[in-house]
């Protein structure tokens, strides 16, 4: 077990970025020390927090009571004797490296030893900051962008001599406070600023080039991106200083062509202070402008790939979930056609005498390969990942097609495996638009090939010969669920959430959920699970038996080792009664109704608030869904698995070819209210 847990966060720096680090730290729950250089500092970072709460409170983010309870989680002080008990700390100083080495060396005297220390640097190598710390192993680089508190990304760096361990620790801490981390070698610009920061730059070369004016680069960019903000606009809002500082450091790492464009050097030592955004846009100039701007990125995302800084996808998840682009660089790649994207750049590393990259050169026809399923070893265990963070990992065939591949190799290693998703989800459940087009193109059997699919990876879980361990950190809805029910045990953070929302949505749980929920928690609460959709949190769901252990997020890991180590699951038996006295009335209610009396008013709630909210909640779903359901869940229950799973296989297509069907899930994808058949009256 690691000599690592972090269950307490501190910030040292409460500015811009500290105090929203320390803001998003606490919003989740967790307690945080927030330091400064002196009180009245320490309470210039208490009031940035209090005034983006308050905007939260006007803006119906979250209640007052919340806004308290989430300030109630930080301690401002300039005293650092109370960093002695804390378990991760976040430097936010000023990037100045003295400043931040003499921080490192006060933290090594007053923190315990298994304290992690993190550095949020944008333009130095941990190393050398770690270097100033009595024992360097424990630190590792934290790189969050602004605003700290909304952004989710975070690029997580071991220098060379980071403990492994500390490094997993440091990842589960940033699981914890709701980031999506990405892991990074301890190299210049780390990912995202690597070919983000040339990216604004080469919108000044355009400039100075006189290839286009600012309003249309902006325009340009914005088109070719499709991001909200062009570069120019960009750089107003984060203060030009700062883009030309961020390309020389840049450009004195790495190559001349990372030096700031001349008429950036310029813009800023002339004091001439904000970029004139405003203009005329010239349309014909789109093509121009964005060739040159993705020419760049392709370079530097290859490049740094090839380097090893990281990995295509990281490198994509950076861009997507940091900078709001809606592809990553690599899925921009492809999208464009290895050919062109090749000649794109070739304009870029002719120019400066730089090597094409060689995932660049490479790069077949068909696009460079993106795993959207990781595997590797965490601990003691094989690890397989669904790594679509900002989708929220949700299933779709290419997912099914690599998972099933990445768990067939996993059971080669003889390691147990844990099954986890890369974000704040587990699995949000299935890719709606891939049912919805293929619903519209009449194309349903892809539909069902796809969840026969998920049958048979869900199935090859309970034949392998290793257990298989759900390590379910957040949301698990509908299809992730599924899959989490389909492992031998769960294991949920206390951040967990599970639900089956498909029959508001006019389906049905068809990847195993009816039958596998009904053989953990009974029959009865398998029906309120499924006709309700109402979600259910770990505790919860741990009382009724859905999950087998909720821990914190830093015991997560352990836990999963210590399911594996029990082997295999026993064959699941549906309880025949209730497993927790909490839920009795619901137990009791949901096994005497069927859907029908309970539509009908025929069911006596007897003023039971659940029930009648329940009742009402059904009310709102598909009929012909709750029917599928319903007939599904007490077929099942009198046949053994595999042939209540076939029964479910066989009933899907009655759902998603029904009109709720195609309603519900078109609803889903076009943010409205689902408008469901009336319930054919008995
Ligand atoms: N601003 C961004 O967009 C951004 C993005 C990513 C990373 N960063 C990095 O985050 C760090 C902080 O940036 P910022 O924009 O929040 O700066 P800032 O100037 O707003 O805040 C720095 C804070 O650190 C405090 N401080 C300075 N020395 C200290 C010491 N010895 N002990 C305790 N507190 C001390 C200062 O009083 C100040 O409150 C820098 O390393 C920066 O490169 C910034």
């Amino acid at each position: 077990m690691s000599c690592y847990e972090v269950k307490k966060f501190a910030v040292i720096g409460a500015g811009n970025m500290g105090s929203g680090i320390a803001q998003k730290i606490a919003t989740e729950g967790l307690p945080v020390v927030l330091v400064d250089l002196d009180d009245q500092k320490v309470e210039r970072g208490m009031n940035i927090i209090r005034e983006m709460l308050q905007q939260g409170v006007e803006r119906r983010i979250f209640r007052p009571e919340k806004a308290e309870a989430i300030l109630a989680n930080i301690t401002g002080t300039s005293d650092w004797t109370q960093l002695g008990d804390v378990d991760l700390v976040v430097e936010a100083v000023f990037e100045n490296l003295d400043v931040k080495r003499q921080v490192f060396a006060r933290l090594s005297e007053v923190t315990k030893p298994t304290c992690i220390l993190g550095t949020n640097t944008s333009s130095f190598l941990v190393k050398d900051i770690a270097s100033a710390a009595t024992n360097p192993e424990r630190v590792v680089g934290l790189h969050y962008f602004f605003h700290p508190a909304k952004n989710r990304l975070v690029e997580v760096i071991a220098h060379e001599g980071t403990d492994p361990a500390a490094y997993s620790a440091a990842w589960a801490a940033q699981e914890a406070m709701g980031k999506t981390p990405i892991d990074s070698a301890d190299a210049p610009g780390f990912v995202v600023n690597r070919y983000f920061v040339p990216w604004i730059n080469e919108s000044v070369r355009l400039l100075e080039e006189g290839i286009a004016n600012i309003a249309t680069i902006d325009w340009a960019a914005k088109k070719a991106f499709r991001i909200g903000m062009g570069p120019f606009e960009l750089m107003n809002v984060t203060g030009v200083p700062i883009s030309m500082h961020a390309a020389n450091t840049l450009g004195q790492d790495l190559h001349p062509f990372y030096l700031s464009a001349d008429a950036l050097t310029e813009q800023v030592e002339s004091g001439r202070g904000d970029w004139e955004v405003e203009g005329d846009i010239d349309e014909s100039k789109l093509d121009a402008v964005a060739d040159r701007l993705l020419g760049v990125v392709f370079y530097v995302a290859t490049q740094l790939i090839d380097e090893g800084v990281s990995s295509v996808e990281d490198t994509d998840i950076g861009a997507r979930v940091g900078l709001r682009w809606s592809m990553g660089p690599i899925q921009l790649v492809n999208r464009n056609g290895a050919d062109r994207a090749r000649s794109l750049a070739e304009a870029i590393t002719s120019k400066w005498k730089l090597a094409m990259p060689k995932l660049l050169a490479e790069a077949p026809a068909d696009g460079i390969p993106i795993q959207l399923v990781a595997s590797g070893v965490r601990g003691s265990m094989a690890s397989v990942w669904i790594n679509r963070p900002d989708a929220m990992n949700a299933l779709n065939p290419d997912v099914g097609a690599q998972l099933d591949a990445a768990m067939q190799g996993a059971y080669t290693t003889g390691k147990g495996v844990m099954l986890g998703g890369n974000g704040k989800a587990f699995i949000a459940g299935a890719d709606i638009k891939f049912f919805v087009d293929h619903l519209r193109a009449n194309t349903y059997d892809n539909i069902q090939n796809f969840a026969a699919h998920g049958h048979e990876i869900l199935n090859g879980m309970s034949a392998a010969s290793v257990p298989v361990v759900a390590r379910m950190q957040g949301l698990a809805l509908g299809g992730g669920a599924e899959m989490a029910l389909g492992c031998d045990w769960i294991v949920a953070s206390s951040k967990a959430m599970i639900g089956f929302p498909e029959t508001g949505i006019g389906i049905f749980p068809g990847m195993g959920g009816t039958q596998r929920l009904t053989r953990r928690v009974g029959a009865p609460l398998a029906k309120y699970l499924v006709y309700t959709g109402q979600f259910v949190d770990a505790k919860s769901a741990m009382k009724i038996g859905l999950i087998d252990a909720v821990t914190d997020f830093a015991g997560l890991d352990a836990t999963c080792e210590s399911y594996a180590a029990a082997g295999k699951a026993p064959e699941r038996v549906a309880p025949n009664t209730c497993p927790d006295a909490k839920w009795q009335a619901i137990w009791d209610f949901f096994a005497s109704y069927s859907v029908d009396q309970m539509l009908n008013g025929e069911a006596k709630t007897d003023g039971n608030p659940v029930l009648d909210k329940a009742v009402k909640t059904m009310g709102f779903k598909s009929y012909n869904a709750l029917k599928v359901a319903e007939n599904l869940i007490n077929e099942g229950a009198l046949l053994d698995l595999p042939a209540a799973l076939a029964c479910e296989l066989r009933d899907l297509r009655a759902a998603f070819t029904h009109a709720d069907g195609i309603e519900g899930l078109s609803s889903m994808i076009e943010g409205r209210r689902p408008s469901f058949q009336a319930p054919a009256r008995v």
